[in-house]
């Protein structure tokens, strides 16, 4: 897809009346939000605006929302719910939701919560200072939520805190259309960003001392620019100098690209890392999911993943309950995570979203009870391999990443191998973003345990 842009709507603020307001900016859901709120802090400090950490110093919040599941609503909604107070006592408070919620819910949120001012879409940020000045002066409620088959804010570098990995945003937007999932509605059509802005992004991070990138895009097989595909783009990125690691997610099983897996085994700087989204081992149950691809595929992909990676770690998402799923057919799916044996998995209860296919065609009928069992015994069943996995790497040496202090502990640090699992060890020379060689001395299903060698 051609990234031109046929005259991008600019926003027409004109500047701030008075002072430009500080602003609280607090962001919910995936790295992709992440990432767009440090574009947003950058539209936003371009017009002049400070950020303030606390809300008590703002004089505008901003949400950026996410609307995967029924439980990321809840935190958001019960936020929103409470700023009724709140604005009560500050009448001249701006409350602004971005995000994915905006474009899924539109003028459902403000009806809903008299408390928000404006709503504003992913593909719309840079209206975001004209919907501030709008709501402050006009007390305008404003409706941003269009979405854009070309927008990338190629020309915004993300305004980044210091830090250990760094999101990119690769690609935004999904035409999968897996049919239990909001992200197609929400951040609309796929189009790739230009590798040359990728790589750019990648030496500013080098910069200000990221050892570690992360390459994001909802489905990265699916990432062309011109001539490039998403394993030439690994390969410039992997070779930025200064640059440590790096990673991605996700690919998607179905056309997976098997040229990326020669490009990640002969490149020391590309982590042997995959997160492989199985979703259901029930191949009735992917089918209805418009998964394209089956049971046994995926088994294969695995096998020759592994073959031209030894040793890679290999991570999924799974949903259990999804409309119809029998016991047996959740059964295939305990079965893959057995014979895969995932170093980790995120297991979700199946979660009816406003848009999707699923709830136009189907009734979200299987149990609450039933979906909470399936979770949670295949959340124990993957502890348990989780825990092997691990137990087996005791005595092994592994280079590991400091990336701040441990939960636990504040004289130990917590780091992660290259497999992406989290290593704690003490070392009261070392400093975060530093490298160590680590001998691994206990296991836990989340952690290892280690000495410095
Ligand atoms: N593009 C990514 C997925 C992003 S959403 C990919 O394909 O890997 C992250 C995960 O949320 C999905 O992999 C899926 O397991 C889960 N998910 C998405 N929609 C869901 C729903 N309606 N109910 C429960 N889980 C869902
Ligand atoms: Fe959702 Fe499927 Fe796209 Fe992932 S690939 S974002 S699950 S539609
Ligand atoms: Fe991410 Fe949630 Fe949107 S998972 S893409 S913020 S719906």
């Amino acid at each position: 897809m051609s990234n031109v842009e046929p005259a991008m709507k600019q926003t027409g603020s004109p500047g701030w009346d008075g002072a430009p307001p500080k602003i609280h900016l607090q962001t919910f859901g995936c790295q992709m939000n992440e990432y767009d709120s440090e574009l947003v802090t950058t539209i936003l400090k371009r017009k002049g605006c400070e950020f303030a950490a606390s809300e008590d110093d703002a004089e505008v919040f901003l949400f950026n929302t996410c609307a995967i599941r029924e439980t990321a609503h809840n935190r958001i909604y019960a936020r929103l719910d409470a700023l009724k107070t709140i604005k009560r006592k500050r009448p001249g408070l701006v409350v602004g939701v971005l995000g994915c919620m905006a474009p899924n819910l539109k003028e459902e949120l403000l009806l809903r919560f008299p408390a928000v001012d404006f709503i504003c879409g992913p593909d719309s940020y840079r209206e975001v200072p004209a919907l501030i000045q709008r709501s402050r002066t006009l007390h305008d409620r404003g409706t941003e939520v269009e979405l854009s088959e070309y927008e990338t804010y190629e020309d915004i570098l993300p305004t980044r805190v210091e830090g250990v990995n760094g999101w990119i945003a690769i690609m935004r937007g999904c035409d999968n259309f897996c049919t239990f999932c909001v992200v197609p509605y929400t951040r609309g059509r796929e189009r790739s960003r230009d590798p040359k802005g990728v790589v750019q992004e990648t030496k500013q991070l080098v910069s200000l001392g990221y050892k570690q990138v992360t390459l994001l895009g909802q489905n990265v097989n699916s990432y062309r620019h011109e001539g490039s595909d998403f394993a030439d783009l690994m390969k410039a990125v992997g070779q930025v100098p200064g640059i440590e690691r790096v990673r991605f997610t996700s690919p998607h099983p179905m056309d997976f690209p098997t040229k990326l897996l020669g490009v990640i085994a002969e490149n020391p700087t590309l982590c042997s890392q995959i997160h492989l989204p199985l979703q259901s081992g029930n191949d009735r149950i992917l089918k209805k999911m418009n998964r394209n691809y089956r049971k046994d595929e995926f088994l294969d992909l695995v096998s020759s993943i592994r073959e031209t990676i030894p040793g890679v770690s290999l991570s999924t998402d799974i949903i259990c309950g999804f409309p119809t799923e029998t016991e047996e057919e959740y059964e295939d799916t305990v079965d893959v995570v057995n014979q895969v044996r995932f170093d980790s998995a995120y297991i979700f209860k199946y979660s009816e979203r406003k848009g999707t296919v699923a709830k136009k065609l189907w009734a979200d009928d299987v149990s609450e009870e039933a979906k909470s069992r399936r979770v949670t015994d295949l959340v124990r069943r993957q502890k348990e391999i989780s825990l092997e996995n691990h137990r087996s790497q005791i005595g092994s040496v592994q280079r590991v990443l400091i990336e701040g202090t441990s939960r636990k502990d504040d004289r130990e640090w917590r780091s992660r191998s290259e497999a992406n699992t989290i290593v704690v060890f003490a070392d009261p020379e070392a400093r975060v973003g530093d490298f160590r060689q680590v001998k691994i001395v206990g296991a836990t299903p989340n952690t290892l345990l280690a000495e410095l060698t």
